[in-house]
């Protein structure tokens, strides 16, 4: 049992080689003075529960969960937080007296970088929410808090939008065809996968205006397919690191009960991505 050390976290993920969370998390406890390690762990598919069961047992404090065990993570806390119980998916855990807490910080990141970090206003403004997968389903709830003027979700595959929107019961909440889209929206937000492969969701021009902020979930070194397209229509653009470092704040809060400041790491986390590509 460690007690005297650091208080150990980690990612667990598979892959988690490319993580960028160890980093964040160590811009936060330096800022903080918290004293703590992250470290980021391979975790075999189907060891998950026994990798938890481990870490907890070697004294561990909390885990952050990704790719792709968030669901795995869900279904093994013994107690969710309402947004991780909205999101279906669990990307935060901590645990008291062997009750494992699921948490879901990506939402609530999401919104925070549009808010904060972009300046946009969310209240009374038309929402478009592309995708139906784990990464829609858990900015719903924190978009839906926001008080849009409407929340519209579009997916390639209709049907799963449908099933999506059924678990919410809002009348901001509106589900469309992606071809069926036929008025320009105040935020375009990208959850779709199709940025992995270099891809974009086929949404019409018309959707985009010189007023809509078109926000990729994803990240890298350069510009996303969605960014560079959305771009081209007169849209203001945005990446999804904001987003990685936000949801990475509201973990170290869960875990900490301590806020740090986000864009100076968001900055330094962006230097280093850069350098990296270089
Ligand atoms: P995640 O948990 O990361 O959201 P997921 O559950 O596999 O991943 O969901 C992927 C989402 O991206 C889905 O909404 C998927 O659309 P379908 O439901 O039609 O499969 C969407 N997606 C993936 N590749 C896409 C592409 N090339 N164009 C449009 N949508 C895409």
């Amino acid at each position: 049992m460690n007690t005297a050390g650091p208080h150990q976290y980690a990612v667990f993920g598979n892959p988690v080689a490319h993580s960028r969370s160890p980093a964040i998390h160590a811009c936060f406890a330096a800022q903080t003075g918290q004293h703590l390690v992250y470290a980021k762990q391979l975790v075999a598919l189907g060891g998950f529960a026994e990798a938890v069961a481990g870490f907890m047992a070697a004294g561990g404090y909390g885990v952050n969960v990704t790719v792709p065990f968030k669901l795995e993570a869900f279904a093994l806390a013994g107690q969710l937080s309402a947004r991780a119980a909205a999101a279906g998916a669990v990307n935060t855990l901590s645990w008291e007296n062997g009750l494992i807490i699921g948490d879901n910080t990506d939402g609530i990141g999401l919104v925070r970088d549009l808010t904060n970090n972009a300046g946009a206003t969310l209240k009374g403004k038309r929402i478009l929410l592309l995708g139906a997968g784990g990464a829609a389903q858990g900015a719903v709830l924190p978009l839906l808090d926001t008080q849009p003027a409407q929340l519209v979700i579009a997916n390639r595959t209709e049907a799963k939008a449908q099933a999506m929107a059924a678990r919410f019961s809002s009348n901001l909440l509106n589900v469309h065809a992606l071809d069926a889209l036929d008025d320009n929206f105040d935020i375009v937000i990208n959850a779709t996968a199709a940025s992995l492969q270099d891809a974009v969701p086929e949404v019409p021009a018309h959707v985009f205006c010189r007023q809509t902020l078109a926000y990729d979930m994803m990240y890298g070194a350069v510009p996303t397919a969605f960014m560079r397209l959305t771009a081209g229509y007169g849209a203001s653009v945005r990446d999804g690191l904001g987003m990685l470092v936000e949801q990475a704040a509201e973990a170290f809060f869960v875990w900490r009960g301590v806020r740090p400041a986000t864009a100076e790491v968001l900055a330094t986390i962006r230097r280093t991505i850069a350098t990296d590509a270089a």
